[in-house]
């Protein structure tokens, strides 16, 4: 089942709700692992209202932010009113708005556990990036919080560091990497009886 209408219902209340989940040092250690580099053009995957693609802007980055909900890429465009650089784009994993080869960097974070297949959805990002080009992705690692997916609709309880790095090889990526983000991602169950600590992992390879 979709989860387009979940992220569409909590839009207006995402920057909030993800400030509780996770906090600012995810973006900074994913654009480090990345390197990026001024005047350059990213991706950013499942972009949401933005937390990536306010970093990247802020280094001089132009981006391509891609959501399947209208409501979330609304949220954003409000945030990002009077701001250069960033071309909203409506789309879905399995066929990226973007032609391939294109950009030098692609992003992803806390979007490959919300999507159905996540190899497919890696090949797509890896379609769009120039030779060369980095992929970053920074998602949970493998957990048992059920609250999760019947709560906040996720897909997959988190990953196993070795199966992400298979897909990214599988994919073509050159230098792959699989690593501890140093973070945690911790939400409550509405019941307020489980509270989920799920390690972050930063995952990246070249084209
Ligand atoms: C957990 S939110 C993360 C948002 C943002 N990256 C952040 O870190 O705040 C996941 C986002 O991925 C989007 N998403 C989920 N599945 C998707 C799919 N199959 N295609 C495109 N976007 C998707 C959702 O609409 C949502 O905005």
């Amino acid at each position: 089942m979709s989860n387009k209408p979940y992220f569409d219902d909590v839009a207006d209340e995402w920057d909030q709700m993800r400030k509780s989940f996770f906090s600012e040092a995810v973006r900074e250690k994913a654009l480090a692992t990345a390197g990026v580099q001024r005047g350059k053009i990213a991706a950013d995957i499942g972009a949401g209202t933005g937390f990536i693609t306010e970093a990247l802007v802020n280094e001089g980055v132009a981006v391509v932010a891609i959501d399947q909900s209208e409501a979330m890429l609304d949220a954003m465009k409000k945030k990002f009113v009077g701001i250069q650089g960033v071309d909203f784009r409506l789309g879905e994993a399995e066929n990226l708005p973007i032609p391939g080869d294109s950009v030098d960097y692609a992003f992803a974070n806390m979007y490959l556990h919300h999507v159905e297949i996540p190899l497919k959805a890696i090949k797509e990002m890896v379609r769009i990036l120039k030779p060369g080009g980095k992929l970053v992705l920074t998602d949970l690692d493998e957990h048992d919080y059920d609250f999760l997916r019947t709560e906040q609709h996720d897909r997959w309880m988190g990953f196993k560091r070795e199966d992400v790095n298979r897909w990214l090889t599988e994919a073509g990526l050159k230098a792959v990497v699989v690593d501890c983000a140093d973070e945690d991602c911790c939400a409550q169950s509405s019941c307020g009886c489980d509270d989920a600590v799920i390690s972050i992992f930063i995952a990246s390879g070249q084209k």
